[in-house]
């Protein structure tokens, strides 16, 4: 018989050390960008799952597709790395009622999955959770995760989370302030990558810190580089509440219209976003292209790839054009086309733009004011207890890793947050926004004042 010893090495400081040695039963992990609490919290979850043979733990994030991109690669290439080469660990992919997880040699198991296939994580007992980016969840999911944590293999239960704060009336920062949930505060300094022993900063400390997260500007800022929980000032949606304004992807009925709207870019991101009104007039977000470094062409190329396909039979013709084939009847479209493609007035974006999809665009209307106080009023709550507006969670297209690697907003309903008046040099605001990170906002305003300001007389008050 072979015992093969299998050596990891992790050494925890400030918060990640507390957190590991504390047993409270709901502990949340907060602070700035890349202190190491996600690792932190995988780490705890490796270290019970070895110790108490049997354990069964949740990794859990708002969205399935989320998870993916984020925990699991620390898991993979920091965590259990050693554990997986070595087969102490195997990864089970999951079925179509069985959620996907780790399983160890000793019986204990890891699931993996997301709040929005809640019936296929929630059917299970835990010992423990982990809850990554606690802040995209609402309370309720919260408390519907505390409700399965009675699986009795560890002497304690715990719910534990890490998140990058929010604005200080969040449901979950309340929870911390009245103790329901012990609060640990994270900080750079707890990072070995980024700091020393000495507590001086390393070169990816800086390279990081100084040459990303002190580049951040607003309320991105205060939250990913300072760690603090503080609503931006200004905020022109201020109405937008994620637990509202951001649903569940559903399937879309063939019978909604269709709207395509964008804001050209290059260094700053090129969006392109599909919305569908149902039949009371709300408008859905849900699908963008949000992409920095790209051609208007290749965007049209993209698009087109996705809401097209080659008609079965016929014979398609090796590099035509995807606008070609479809005015050939090459290629059919699988959702409906865009009653109009609103664009912003870049006169030559708009020209590429058309001559690639084959489709003529329409531009936006200018009156900026207006179009804000449109899409403001699209937020409230309704008669029926709705919003006039909301977006499809992940419907970004593919996320731009140089935007998520910078910490820039990946997509519209990151911007939403930090999209801010802009400040006069005395302090008021303007009637105007701030001309930053302002690329998704600028599409949604675009469809928005479509749909809504369309013939309403044009009245200058003298
Ligand atoms: N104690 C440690 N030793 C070695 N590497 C660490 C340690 N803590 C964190 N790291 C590494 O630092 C990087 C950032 O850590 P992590 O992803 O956990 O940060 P985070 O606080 O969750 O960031 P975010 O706020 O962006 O989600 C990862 O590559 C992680 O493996
Ligand atoms: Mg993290």
């Amino acid at each position: 018989m072979t015992i093969a010893t299998v050596t990891h090495t992790y050494q925890p400081r400030g918060a990640a050390k507390q957190l590991l040695e504390n047993r409270a039963p709901e502990i949340l992990l907060s602070g700035p960008a890349g202190t190491g609490k996600s690792r932190a919290c995988l780490e705890k979850l490796h270290l019970q799952a070895l110790k108490y043979p049997g354990m069964r733990a949740l990794i859990v994030r708002k969205t399935q597709v989320s998870l993916g991109s984020t925990a699991l690669v620390t898991w993979r290439e920091h965590v259990a790395k050693e554990a997986l080469a070595h087969g102490e660990v195997r990864w089970y992919g999951g079925s179509q009622q069985e959620a996907a997880q780790y399983r160890y040699r000793n019986g204990s198991t890891i699931t993996v999955g997301g709040m929005d296939k809640a019936t296929k994580i929630m059917s299970s007992e835990y010992d423990v959770c982990f809850v990554q980016e606690a802040i995209e969840l609402i309370e309720d999911d919260w408390e519907a995760i505390t409700t399965r944590l009675r699986n009795g293999r560890l002497p304690y239960q715990q719910l534990m989370a890490d998140t990058n704060p929010a604005q200080p009336t969040h449901w979950l920062k309340q929870r911390c302030d009245r103790g329901a949930t012990r609060f640990l505060e994270s900080r750079h300094e707890d990072n070995p990558i980024y700091f020393t022993d000495a507590g001086t900063m390393t070169e990816a400390g800086r390279a990081y810190i100084e040459g990303k997260l002190d580049k951040l500007t607003g309320v991105r800022y205060l939250r990913l580089r300072k760690g603090l929980w503080v609503a931006a000032e200004g905020l022109i949606y201020e109405g937008w509440d994620p637990a509202l304004h951001l649903v569940d992807r559903f399937p879309i009925p063939d019978a909604w219209p269709r709207w395509w709207s964008v804001d050209f870019g290059y260094t700053h991101p090129f969006v392109l976003q599909n919305w569908a009104e149902d039949p009371d007039g709300r408008l859905f977000l849900y699908r963008e292209i949000f992409h920095t470094r790209r051609l208007v062409e290749d965007h049209a190329k993209q698009i087109l790839s996705i809401v097209t396909e080659p008609v079965p039979g016929v014979a398609q013709l090796e590099d035509e054009p995807l606008a070609t084939a479809i005015a050939h009847g090459r290629r059919r479209w699988i959702e409906p086309p865009p009653r109009a493609v609103i664009c912003d007035h870049d006169a030559e974006g708009r020209a590429t733009l058309q001559k690639h999809l084959g489709m003529s665009t329409v531009p936006a209307n200018k009156k900026v004011l207006a179009g804000l106080q449109a899409g403001q009023s699209r937020l409230k709550v309704a008669g029926d207890g709705r919003p006039r507006l909301a977006i499809l969670r992940d419907s970004v297209v593919e996320r731009d890793q140089q935007l998520v690697d910078d910490k820039r907003p990946a997509c519209t309903a990151e911007e939403i947050p930090g999209y801010v008046w802009a400040v006069k040099p005395g302090g008021q605001l303007k009637e105007e926004p701030v001309k930053d990170q302002d690329d998704g906002c600028d599409a949604l305003r675009y469809v928005v004042a479509h749909r809504d300001l369309r013939g309403r007389p044009n009245i200058r008050w003298m």
